[in-house]
């Protein structure tokens, strides 16, 4: 794996191309690319993360014309509503897909899910390679999201490049919400920073819900347990005094009680939804990487608009340890 910086960008488009692996920065989290019509580039995918191939990955693009391309015609008009409203951006749109996807993309199934990613190295790579770019988040699979090149490093997997951004990568720091689009109806199949609430705001006539549990079959990589650090997780009880030797505690505030332990981290000041989860995924990082630091106690947020995100990546990644 090479690691490069941005002023080696056309290394990295070749190799795409060409059918390499590139890890490079989005809004959200690190994705892992491949030449999304190659199907031999995209199994490398799947090598590289140890990841299931029943677990369909996202196709991403540099121009929302690319998704007249990837979707069946007809296109249901909702398509271009949201797209008009949050492309580019965290948005993934789940829809029928077209001849030129390969199966393996979408784990054999009809849809295939695409985004426009916002962030500057993203939208210049995925243009240069010429092809739309499938990628998984940059981790091995059922690990946490990379939200710097460092924690896409650490993973070791069998890739040819990791393009490194800057600091100011991941502003969002999870992953795109995802929206399957049917019948002329909105399913948000995948939490994120774009909820419920907005969509409706920025499109009050579509009809727009929340999966039920059942949804779970036709988005098959929303598995129970996902995102989880190498460390055992568990939800804080706030009434508990003591706590195991070498524990690391994340808190959401600093208004809040403070608690015994080696070490503490705050993903926000105030409890700010967007400033957590734009610092969840490091935060955890943090905690995985500092040796003084055996377990890892973290704070739950209430359930409403962001924190519905913010608590289904953490219920996901203390479910081995409930
Ligand atoms: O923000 C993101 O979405 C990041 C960055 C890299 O773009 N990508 C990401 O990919 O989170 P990944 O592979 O970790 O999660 C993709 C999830 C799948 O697990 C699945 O739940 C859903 O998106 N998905 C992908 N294709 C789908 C399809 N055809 N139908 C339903 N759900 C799909
Ligand atoms: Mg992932």
């Amino acid at each position: 794996m090479k690691i490069i910086t941005v002023n080696e960008i056309n290394e990295a488009a070749n190799c795409l191309k060409n059918g390499g692996l590139v890890a490079f920065p989005t809004e959200t989290v690190y994705g892992l690319g491949a030449n999304a019509l190659n199907p031999i580039a995209v199994a490398k995918i799947f090598e590289a993360k140890q990841r299931p191939t029943f677990d369909p990955l996202i196709v991403h693009i540099s121009n929302l014309e690319q998704l007249s391309e990837l979707f069946e015609q007809p296109i249901e008009p909702l398509v271009f509503e949201l797209a008009r409203h949050f492309m580019p951006g965290p948005l993934t749109i789940v829809h029928r897909k077209s001849k030129i996807v390969p199966d393996l993309v979408t784990s054999g199934m009809e849809n295939v899910a695409v985004r426009m990613p916002s962030h500057p190295i993203a939208n210049k790579l995925i243009k240069l390679a010429g092809v739309p770019i499938a990628a998984p988040s940059a981790n091995k699979f059922g690990q946490l999201s990379p939200t710097s090149y460092k924690h896409v490093a650490k993973q070791k997997m069998k890739i040819d490049y990791l393009l490194a951004g800057d600091d100011i990568d991941s502003l969002v720091g999870i992953e795109s919400t995802v929206v399957l689009v049917e019948n002329n109806l909105c399913t948000i199949l995948r939490p994120g920073i774009i909820t419920l609430e907005d969509i409706q705001k920025a499109m009050p006539d579509a009809r727009v819900e929340i999966a039920e549990h059942n949804h779970k079959i036709n988005s098959p990589g929303l598995l129970n347990s996902h995102y989880s650090p190498l460390k055992p997780l568990y939800f804080l009880d706030k009434t508990a005094e003591t706590f195991p030797p070498n524990s690391g505690i994340i808190l959401h505030s600093k208004n809040d009680k403070t608690f015994p332990a080696q070490k503490i981290i705050y993903t926000s000041e105030t409890g700010d939804l967007i400033e957590i989860a734009a610092s969840l995924f490091t935060s955890l990082h943090q905690m995985e990487d500092d040796i003084a630091v055996n377990q890892i106690y973290i704070e739950k947020v209430k359930e409403k608009g962001i924190g519905i995100s913010i608590m289904d990546r953490l219920k996901k990644a203390c479910f081995q340890y409930q």
